[in-house]
């Protein structure tokens, strides 16, 4: 498979390592200065482009990947607020997108206990949710794309929980998010049900980057042939009764 790298800091040095240890090809590797010159007719000859870059620029280059009618694999975080307008705009283009704020395999079993756990803790409401996320100091969004996604899974399931905010929570409805930044921490996640006799703590501590890079080349080789817009659980087949 030719793959275009689309953003290529920590995130797609790794990816690169690992797609050519699969035997794929890496036939562009786009950081903040190559973007403005990236043309359709280049874009074109990639099989699949994977995309970890940058907030500001991730709507952007999605939609100049489906213009030039490629598949997208996209990990950046802190853009979602454009999520619909992307997925509308994939299926207008007849083209294929996956996205996932974690593409570690770990991780998305995380997600599955929490969402287990948060039903649990609907008979026990002597105990108070809290969500932890620590990472290194260089990210640029606030909680983490996983953290708000382990966010959303507690108040799909947990009824006495229905918003989210980082900080302090200001009422009994509201899930607090803390966010920390410290070093170089590749990601650790935490959510802890505390009661006045004890605490229920469940953490996903990532090692390294290798297993984020793992899961989105795999996305990039599963997603070939295939039309329209996809996450984790497709590929995993998690969630499916
Ligand atoms: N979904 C997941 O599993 C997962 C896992 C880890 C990280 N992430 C997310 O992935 C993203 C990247 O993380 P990272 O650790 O690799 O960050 P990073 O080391 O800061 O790298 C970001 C890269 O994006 C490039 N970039 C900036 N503007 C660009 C543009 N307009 N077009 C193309 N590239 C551009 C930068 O280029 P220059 O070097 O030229 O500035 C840099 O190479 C972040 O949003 C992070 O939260 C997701």
């Amino acid at each position: 498979m030719k793959i275009a790298l689309i953003g290529y800091g920590k995130m797609g040095k790794e990816i690169e390592s690992i797609a050519i240890g699969r035997g794929h090809e890496i036939i562009l590797k786009v950081g903040a200065q190559q973007s403005k010159s990236l043309s359709r007719e280049t874009l074109q000859q990639a099989d699949a482009a994977i995309e970890f870059s940058s907030p500001e620029c991730a709507y952007s280059n999605i939609m100049n990947c489906f213009q030039a009618g490629v598949p997208v694999v996209c990990g950046t975080t802190g853009w979602l607020q454009r999520l619909e307008e992307v997925k509308t705009a994939c299926h207008q283009s007849r083209n294929a997108f996956f996205y996932a704020s974690n593409f570690s395999i770990g991780v998305n079993i995380f997600f599955e206990l929490n969402q287990y756990l948060a039903k649990i803790m609907n008979a026990y409401d002597e105990y108070e949710p809290l969500l932890e996320e620590i990472h290194h100091i260089h990210k640029k969004d606030s909680p983490s794309g996983t953290g708000i996604t382990i966010a959303e899974g507690i108040l799909r399931e947990l009824q006495r929980k229905n918003e989210w905010k980082e900080g302090a929570s200001p009422s009994p409805s509201v899930l607090a998010i803390h966010s920390k930044r410290e070093g170089e921490v590749p990601g650790t996640h935490k959510v802890i049900y505390h009661s006045p006799v004890d605490d229920i703590e469940i953490t996903h501590t990532a090692h390294n980057r290798k297993g984020f890079a793992l899961g989105a080349v795999h996305a990039a080789e599963w997603i070939q042939g295939k039309k329209g817009t996809f996450g984790m659980n497709d590929m995993l087949g998690f969630g499916k009764k």
